[in-house]
């Protein structure tokens, strides 16, 4: 089966199940697992990734796998609570499968957010950083192998990966609510272990203000099919070599967990703005 064929069965598959056409995704990070539960976050269906044939499904402790379908102040979202990454050993094009498929139910935005590790020395644990571009060299193009033609074109461009537009608007959100709001460049790695500290200086002298282990593949496949693109990164701790601490994934969840309600409001404020900003009113 070729992978256009593929990503159509499971879309007709979840649309047999689901009638919803989504005008933004987003994709939740560490710590904003439960952003779905929220108050203003009305459900209007759930769908478990094992639900989904042929879907890949998730085996961090922590992140639930399931696609939700809500409206939030009415705006229809579908976010992906829980994602697949490439070190569970899932191939690159089954990690952005979920993506994919995002854009084909009809979201026209996506909002990437994930926990990563703070490599720029100006940063400490729970900021947010706005992501304004990344190297993603580390792990294989996701568009690897026959292009997708339906989805975009062989050699697509990323000369504005993360739009301009919602950067703007992201940070505007930020302003007004007095949330700071620190800008820079994500680098994914593949993880699982952290870096060593000469890694992270390797990953500095690159241009990098952070580091994870996911979103810049899924960044690469939603830009390739025309869906515009923004990223939050949670910073749940600096990077190895940075603090006299060892690392640990409690920790990132910790940090991850203590900020998680600033980054949520952070999140629903700038859904509302980006669907008033960059939406059309017929989208
Ligand atoms: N390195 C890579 N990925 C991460 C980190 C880190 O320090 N923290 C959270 N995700």
């Amino acid at each position: 089966m070729s992978e256009t064929e593929r990503l159509n069965t499971i879309l007709k598959n979840i649309q047999s199940k689901i009638d919803f056409k989504p005008q933004i995704a987003l994709t939740l990070g560490s710590g904003l697992g439960n952003y779905a539960d929220g108050e203003e976050i009305e459900i209007a269906a759930t769908l478990d990734y094992h639900d989904i044939e042929g879907f890949p499904v998730s085996t961090v402790q922590g992140h639930k796998g399931r696609f939700v379908f809500a409206k939030i102040h009415g705006i229809p979202v579908v976010i992906m609570q829980g994602r697949v990454h490439y070190y569970e050993g899932y191939s690159i094009k089954d990690v952005v499968l979920p993506t994919r498929l995002m854009g084909m139910m009809g979201a026209k935005i996506l909002i990437l957010t994930n926990a990563a590790g703070g490599v720029n020395a100006g940063f400490k644990s729970g900021d947010f950083m706005l992501i304004t571009d990344q190297i993603s060299d580390f792990v294989p193009s996701p568009l690897i192998s026959e292009n997708i033609d339906s989805l975009g074109v062989r050699f697509p461009d990323m000369s504005e990966i993360y739009n301009k537009k919602l950067r703007e608007v992201i940070k505007d959100t930020a302003k007004g609510m007095d949330t700071p709001l620190k800008e820079g460049i994500y680098l994914q790695l593949t993880g699982p272990n952290f870096e060593s500290p000469a890694e992270v200086r390797m990953c500095r002298i690159l241009g990098a203000d952070a580091v994870g282990m996911s979103t810049a593949c899924e960044a690469i496949a939603a830009n390739h099919m025309g869906v515009k693109v923004c990223g939050i990164s949670c910073i749940s701790n600096l990077c190895a070599g940075m603090t006299d601490q060892p690392l640990s994934h409690t920790e990132v969840q910790e940090t991850a967990d203590r900020v998680a309600p600033i980054f949520k409001k952070l999140l629903t404020a700038s859904i509302v703005n980006i669907a008033n900003a960059c939406l059309a009113p017929n989208e």
